[in-house]
């Protein structure tokens, strides 16, 4: 369903994505390997409308989505949780799931049911201001608030970032839950190797360029693959 063909981009003259080509199909879990400054959140950014200009295609059910704004591929049903979470931290848990709602294509009262189903933390914090979340608890209305929209496909950028392992479990365990209900998720992350237990599909990304993939079993078998290209 989202189609990435070819894609570069560039900041001036530095050229943080060269040429990078993958596939998310329907209800599938894939991921995007790559060390600091592979250009993971750079790709996330191009596919989710808010890096233009960019070569290349990406397409969503054959529609090609890589020359609108953001507000309308949020429209057209992709949602990404960026990098550092990004919660408005004087507002409310709920106040911040409802400021999400206008954007997508969700009905306001399933998705803020779903999402205190999924994350029933948030829904005894709702009451609470976002600032005074833990980490976790900031990861996981980060996503809810991508979840308000209601998408087809969900772009994750690396939600494991400077969270307590046990912290980071919880957040995979709610990923799988949300894959096996059926949600479609491009997943960014370094964290090699809780990702490749828990995704469909892989892409090892360095220097702007996919440089292996295959499914997670088989990632894993070549160790060296991954310590060549995720160090
Ligand atoms: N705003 C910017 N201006 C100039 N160069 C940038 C900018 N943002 C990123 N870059 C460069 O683009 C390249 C890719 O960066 P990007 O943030 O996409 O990598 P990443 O894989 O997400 O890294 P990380 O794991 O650290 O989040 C890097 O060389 C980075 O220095
Ligand atoms: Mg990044």
């Amino acid at each position: 369903m989202l189609s990435v063909s070819g894609l570069c981009a560039s900041y001036g003259a530095i050229r943080a994505v060269t040429g990078i080509s993958l596939e998310v199909g329907e209800g599938r879990l894939v991921t995007v390997l790559g060390a600091n400054g592979a250009g993971k959140s750079t790709t996330l950014r191009a596919i989710a409308g808010l890096h233009r200009p960019v070569v290349g295609s990406i397409t969503l059910d054959g529609q090609e989505i890589g020359k609108l704004p953001s507000h309308q591929v949020v429209r057209r049903g992709l949602a990404l949780v960026p990098e550092g979470r990004m919660v408005l931290a004087p507002l409310t848990v709920e106040e911040n799931l409802l400021l999400s709602r206008h954007a997508g294509r969700g009905n306001e009262r399933e998705m803020l049911a779903q999402v205190y189903e999924l994350f029933p933390r948030l829904a005894e914090r709702r009451a609470q201001v976002a600032g005074l979340l833990s980490g976790g608890e900031q990861q996981m209305l980060a996503i809810g608030r991508a979840m308000m929209t209601a998408p087809r496909v969900l772009l994750l950028d690396e939600p494991s970032m400077g969270l307590a392992p046990v912290i980071v479990d919880q957040v995979f365990a709610a990923i799988v839950t949300l894959h096996k209900q059926g949600q479609s998720i491009l997943l960014v992350e370094q964290n090699a190797e809780i990702t490749l237990e828990t995704c469909d599909f892989a892409y090892l990304m360095k220097r702007g360029e996919i440089v292996a993939q295959g499914t997670g079993a088989e990632l894993r078998r070549d160790a060296g693959v991954l310590e060549a290209y995720l160090s």
